[in-house]
Parts: structure tokens; sequence; C-alpha cells
């Protein structure tokens, strides 16, 4: 399957700035990424931004690849790199490459290429954003979470010490190129936390790879790269799907948080000790919970998920280390709170999303029952909800 010639899957963003982005998902592609680059988005000099891990693994053969050997080169294409770490998605760290580019002589007629995880997709990202008003962009995501989730949708950003991801722009690639083959290198826990957004595209749209995964789960983990393959596919034609449809996340975006409000607030009590993948597990656990607690959910899709999740080894019940009343504050300094009232997105089922009363798929958590609801979905480890 090395270098199989596989049709790319199109994104069409539609609107104002309607524009159109292939999505190359091909073992090997790597090795073409100058020539795909030149012919997605031509430009007169390439900025390749990767934080200092990925910069490393790959920044000189992606340096070779537009024949230039060199960091910082003045011409062809340049290697300009960053600390890794979630804690580097800063202004500090966006201002810095800005002034890197600018000292450089970088000029509109550049782009940008992101080359890593989601911290480089967003940090990277919003610098082609901003630069001079916005350059072109080219993401080379390197993570599974990345190939199969964040490179995808045009979503750029930054964190602040208030909150995750609150500065930020859409700002669509021209291609997004991804090879499997570079998950080799990916340590295993980040690869499970990449599995989580995959076990989630399945949960709100797609009972078929659910099952799928529930097949394949250890050979996944284990990093077959084919599995790997397939399941980037499939889940970024659900994501591709989606954000076509909402590009500016007006609406039906939304499902893509299922797992979020719940996951999102635990990610901020577990600081960057907890990864994006393993919070949204625990918040696709509770929430696939409290859907039943609430009769939104038929009985049984939180067992299956709970099965899928340990299978793919993200079993670590980040919720234990905090009280209920930890968790529901954090949740309501979460985006998708207007005025104190939680929402979540609830499943009808696994491969479907529940419609909220008064449209949209965002339901509201009745106020007075919040605290005891979060505390017994947090009881029930498995079998029947025991809600009346
Ligand atoms: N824009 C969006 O739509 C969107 C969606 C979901 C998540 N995100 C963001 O994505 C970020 C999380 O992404 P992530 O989990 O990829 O984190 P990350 O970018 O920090 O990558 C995880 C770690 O893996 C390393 N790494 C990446 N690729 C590697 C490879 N091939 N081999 C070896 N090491 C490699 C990185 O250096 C880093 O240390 C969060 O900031 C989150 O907010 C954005
Ligand atoms: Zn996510």
């Amino acid at each position: 399957m090395r270098g199989e010639e596989t049709s790319p899957v199109r994104v069409r963003v539609p609107g104002r700035q309607a524009t159109e982005y292939e999505v190359r998902i091909e073992r090997g592609i790597f090795r073409e990424l100058a020539a795909l680059c030149r012919r997605a988005a031509p430009a007169h000099r390439y900025a390749i931004i990767a934080d200092s891990k990925v910069a490393s693994l790959y920044g000189r053969p992606a340096l070779e690849a537009f024949g230039e050997p060199r960091e910082g080169a003045a011409s062809g294409a340049g290697l300009f790199s960053f600390p890794a770490g979630e804690w580097n998605k800063t202004s500090e760290e966006w201002a810095r490459l800005s002034d890197e580019l600018a000292a450089e002589g970088f000029g509109r007629d550049g782009a940008i290429v992101a080359l890593g995880g989601g911290v480089t997709g967003d940090l990277a990202g919003f610098v082609a954003a901003t630069y001079m008003r916005g350059v072109a962009l080219v993401q080379v995501p390197t993570s599974l979470l990345a190939m199969l989730d964040s490179s995808i949708g045009g979503k750029t950003g930054l964190d602040t010490l208030e909150a995750k991801n609150l500065l930020g722009a859409f700002h669509q690639p021209r291609l997004v190129l991804i090879d499997p083959e570079l998950l080799r290198s990916l340590p295993t826990f980040q690869l499970a936390s990449g599995l989580a957004e995959a076990v989630k595209a399945g949960a709100i749209a797609d009972e078929r790879l659910f099952g799928w995964m529930e097949s394949h789960a250890a050979g996944l983990l284990n990093r077959d790269v084919d599995l790997l393959t397939e399941l980037i596919r499939r889940s970024v034609a659900i994501k591709a799907a989606v954000v076509e449809q909402d590009p500016l996340e007006d609406g039906l975006r939304e499902i893509l948080n299922f797992g979020h409000t719940i996951g999102h607030a635990l990610e901020a009590l577990g600081g960057y000790e907890v990864l994006h993948g393993e919070a949204v597990a625990c918040g696709m656990r509770l929430e696939a919970r409290l859907g039943e607690l609430l009769g939104v959910t038929r009985e049984g899709p939180a067992d299956r998920l709970r099965g899928l999740l340990e299978a793919c080894a993200l079993d670590r019940q980040v919720e234990e280390e905090f009280t209920a009343e930890q968790v529901l504050k954090a949740a309501r300094g979460d985006k998708k709170v207007r005025g104190s009232v939680i929402r979540c997105v609830l499943l009808s089922r696994i491969g479907e999303v529940a419609t909220a009363a008064g449209g949209g798929h965002a339901h509201r958590i009745p106020p007075d029952r919040e605290l005891e609801l979060l505390e017994m979905a947090l009881r029930s480890k498995g079998g029947s909800a025991d809600c009346g």
C-alpha cells in the first residue's frame, strides 16, 4: 500500500471567501512536500514552522525536499521553530515567529508550512492568518490528532493565561498533506490521544466507523500504518463533511464538541498534565452517561464507548482527581456555556447526535439537577444507569 495513489478528500468552504482545498492522505507523500506545496500554494518563499521535536525529526528532510539544506534560508525555504508543548501556543511565540519572518524579509508572496501536531497547526496557522493580513498556508500534520482532526477546518489560534484558544481566526489552508508514515515516531500516549477524536467522529456520525474501530483497536494502537491510514481517511471525511456545511461554527459544527464540555473542564483543571484526547475520552464517557440519565440517549452507548476507549488505551479517569463541584465550575468557564447554563452535545445512539429542544445539538443541562446528574454520571462505572 506504500505510496499508493488515492483520491484526495476535497473540502469546499462556502461563503463570502469561498475556497476549496485538497486533503491528500498517502503513505510516503512527505517526499513530495515541495512539489505539492508549489502546486497548491505557489510562493516565492516557504517558511516551514515546526516545534523543536518535530523540527529535529523532520525539519531537515523538509528543507531538503525544497532543495534547501540550511536553516533560516534567505530564499527558497527556511525552518522556523519554537519549543514543543501546549504551553508555547502563546502570543509570545506568535510575536517571536512573526518578527523572525519579518527580519528574514518574508513577504506577502511567501507561504507558511505548518509541520507538526495540533499546537503547530494552530500557532503557525495563526501566524499565517495575521502576517501581512494573511498569507498562504499548507498544513502538514504529524500527530494523529492533527491528521484526523485539527488540520481540517481552518481554525487557528492561541491560548492565553485566561483560557485555551481564546485568540483565533479562521484561515483555510491551500492544502493538507498527510503522510501516515510519520506516525511511526509518535509516542504511544500521543497516538492514543489522537484515537479519542476518531472515536468521537464515529460516535457522532458513523456507527460503522465505530464498529470498525472496535474490531481494530489493538492494531491501531500497535501502529499498523495501513489501519491508521484508513482511520484517518474515514475520520477526515466526517470532519470535512461537517465543516463544509458549517465553516464558521454557526450550527452543525457544534456536533464536533461531543465530549468537549466536560473534556475542556477536565483539561482546564488538569493543566498541561492532561492531554486533549485523554480529557475528551473522559468527557465522552461522562456526557454519554448524562444522555442516558436525561433519557435523551437510549441505554447502551455509554458502556460501548467505555469499552472502545479502554481498548484504545484511553482508560485514565481524569475526573476521579476532582470533585463534581470542581468539574461543574470549570465547565461553566467553557465557551459553550451561555450565561451559567451548561450545554452538552448528546447522542441519540452511537453514530447519531440528538437534536436539542428548540433546535441545534447543544442540550441544556437542567441547572437545578446539574450536580446530582454529574455525581450520578461520575459514580456509574458501567452497567445500566440508575436514574429515574
Ligand atoms: N484547530 C482545530 O480545529 C483543533 C482541533 C483539535 C485540537 N486542536 C489543538 O491541537 C492541540 C493538540 O494537538 P496535538 O495533540 O497534536 O499536540 P502537539 O502539537 O503538542 O503534539 C503532541 C506532541 O507530539 C510531538 N509530535 C508531533 N508529531 C510527532 C511525530 N510524528 N513524531 C514524534 N513526535 C511528534 C510534538 O512535538 C508534541 O510534543 C491543542 O492545542 C488543541 O487545542 C485544534
Ligand atoms: Zn477535540
